[in-house]
Formats: C-alpha cells, structure tokens, sequence
C-alpha cells in the first residue's frame, strides 16, 4: 500500500491546501495529513482546533485521515511506517526552503524519508495561512481563500460577528 504523510501547520488550512490534499489522495492509497504542534510558534488555532477543521474539509475524502505530531517528522514518520512525505510548492520562494528541509529529512533519515513536491494549482498560487489571517483580522473578505466555516472561525478570533 502506498502511504504519504502531509505535516504543516494549518493554521488554518486554506483551499491551497485542499488542493494538495485532494491530488495527494489520489495518487496514494492513504494519505495522513498532520498538523505540527510547534512549540516555538504562537498560533491562531489550537492543534485540536486545526485537526476538528481539517477533519471537517476533508471529510468527503475516504483514504484521508488527519492527526498531530511533535518533534522531528522523520521520526514520526519513522513511527508510522511511512516514506513519502507531501509538500506544496507556491512559487520559486518556496523552493529554496523546501529544498533544504526536504534534503536534511533524506539525510537524516538514513534515506527512509523521500520528499514529493505538488505544484499549487494556479488559482491558488497567492494564497498563505499568514495572508488570510491578515485579511481576516481587518474584517477583509476571505471568501476565495479558505471554506464558509473556516472562515467563520477566523473571524470569531478576530472577534468579528458574521
Ligand atoms: O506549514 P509549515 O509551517 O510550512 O510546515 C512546516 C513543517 C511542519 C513541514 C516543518 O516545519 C516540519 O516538518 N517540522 C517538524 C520538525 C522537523 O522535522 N523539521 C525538519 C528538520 S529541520
């Protein structure tokens, strides 16, 4: 069976990850996506709060599950049998970033943990947690970026009534 993990923060998760998500499902048999509870960060949402969304947008999905992780991710990778980690790839700023993370969890893992990079699908090629939030905290419209009940969360931590 082919397995892959998708790890990020999904502080919230945003349609440029549900894309990811939904062509990763369809070339592996299971894909996990897991949200890293990152000490060092101060996030918007809680780790329980992200998977609830995350479960929530992908529930139409059979072969998607979602969980949360600390430390390194080849170890949790390690942990769960898995070789195939998922990342997206916005734009050339992305890559060098990615690149380097992608090659320390190869190296480290004694090669158990290859890195698969999906292009971002065009429409949402601007898109970032951070910039929603940003516009979300202005009682911007983020409409096109995340789905109407993720929408709805962010704005109630904005303290907007919508
Ligand atoms: O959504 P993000 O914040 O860009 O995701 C980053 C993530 C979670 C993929 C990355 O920070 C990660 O895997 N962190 C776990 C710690 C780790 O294994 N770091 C890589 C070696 S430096």
């Amino acid at each position: 069976m082919r397995a892959a993990i998708y790890p990020g923060s999904f502080d919230p998760v945003t349609y440029g990850h549900l894309d990811i998500i939904r062509r990763a499902a369809d070339i592996f048999d299971e894909l996990t996506v897991s949200v890293l509870n990152n000490k060092i960060k101060t996030p918007l949402f809680s780790v329980e709060e992200r998977v609830k969304m995350l479960e929530e947008a992908t529930k139409d999905l059979p072969n998607v599950r979602v969980d949360s992780f600390s430390g390194l991710l080849i170890d949790y990778a390690r942990k769960h049998d898995v070789h195939v980690a998922i990342r997206g790839l916005r734009a050339i700023t992305d890559f060098e970033y990615e690149l380097q993370i992608a090659q320390t969890n190869r190296k480290f893992s004694g090669g158990e943990l290859d890195t698969m990079f999906l292009t971002t699908s065009l429409e949402y090629a601007y898109l970032s947690s951070s910039t929603v939030k940003e516009i979300a905290s202005f009682n911007g419209d983020i409409s096109q970026c995340v789905p109407e009940f993720v929408a709805r969360s962010i704005y109630e931590k904005y303290g907007y009534g919508r």
